[in-house]
């Protein structure tokens, strides 16, 4: 795909991998809306790279429809590509778990991308194209202690990820799992702020490159999976 005037929809893109990618699309050219629970670090983000702000929290399910609408209001009807990001994460032990641990991951991580998605498949399908990436992670591959809640999300995300490119190849929209190790962001610290870039870890930018990579290959051509790693995390 033309990155270029093409129209990206970016959940999550306050901070972190989120930022990075639509700062990226930005810069190649493309129309981007972000959207994010913190209204006013979103309406700030958005200035400093370019984005459209749209406050919208994912794991608010009854809104989805009506935000979704607004999402696309945004972007004139058009969208060339989604990007699922949103994402949380709590790490107990087995046997610290609590109810609300597992409903609060599994509404931003698994109902609320499903759900959100689902908004924008008539029109992906009537236009025979478009481009899903979903946000996985290193733990939608491989459980680790303490990823209990956070791991069986992720391992969500890639079951959805596969049954809808069995389900939606055919009408040539494309949809790709892609997984990061560590990356150094605001992801689960309870303050929201930024991790300084470490020597030995992936930064946002990283991630986004990854993302762009997939999206701006051939239309013909269709990467359903990538994982990056640091070369040396220890
Ligand atoms: N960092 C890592 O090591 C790592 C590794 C593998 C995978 N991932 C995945 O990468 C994705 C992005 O994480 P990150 O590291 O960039 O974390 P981050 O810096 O915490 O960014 C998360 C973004 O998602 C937004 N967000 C969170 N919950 C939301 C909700 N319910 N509705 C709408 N927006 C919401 C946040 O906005 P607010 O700040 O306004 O809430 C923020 O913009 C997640 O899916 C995460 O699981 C991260």
């Amino acid at each position: 795909m033309n990155i270029k005037n093409s129209r990206v929809l970016i959940t999550g893109g306050s901070s972190g991998i989120g930022k990075a990618t639509a700062k990226m699309f930005v810069d190649n050219g493309a129309t981007v809306v972000i959207t994010g629970r913190d209204a006013q670090k979103l309406a700030r983000v958005a200035t400093e790279i370019g984005a459209i702000p749209l406050q919208f929290d994912v794991s608010d399910l009854k809104s989805i429809p009506s935000k979704m609408k607004e999402a696309l209001a945004l972007l004139d009807g058009k969208l060339d590509t989604l990007v699922n990001n949103a994402g949380i994460g709590v790490f107990p032990l087995l046997g610290d778990i609590t109810e609300e641990d597992l409903t609060e991951v599994y509404t931003t991580n698994v109902f609320g991308l499903a759900l959100l998605t689902q908004e924008i498949i008539p029109l992906f399908k009537s236009n025979s194209y478009g481009n899903i990436i979903n946000i996985g992670s290193t733990a939608s591959q491989k459980g680790f202690a303490r990823g209990s809640v956070y791991a069986a999300s992720k391992f969500a995300v890639r079951g959805m990820t596969q049954s809808w490119q069995a389900e939606l190849r055919k009408d040539n929209i494309r949809v790709c799992l892609v997984n990061p190790s560590e990356v150094t962001t605001a992801f689960a610290d309870m303050s929201r702020t930024e991790r300084e870039e470490e020597s030995n870890k992936l930064g946002s930018e990283d991630i986004a490159q990854a993302i762009i990579s997939v999206v701006e290959m051939r239309d013909k051509a269709f990467v359903p999976e990538v994982t990056v790693w640091a070369t040396n995390p220890f």
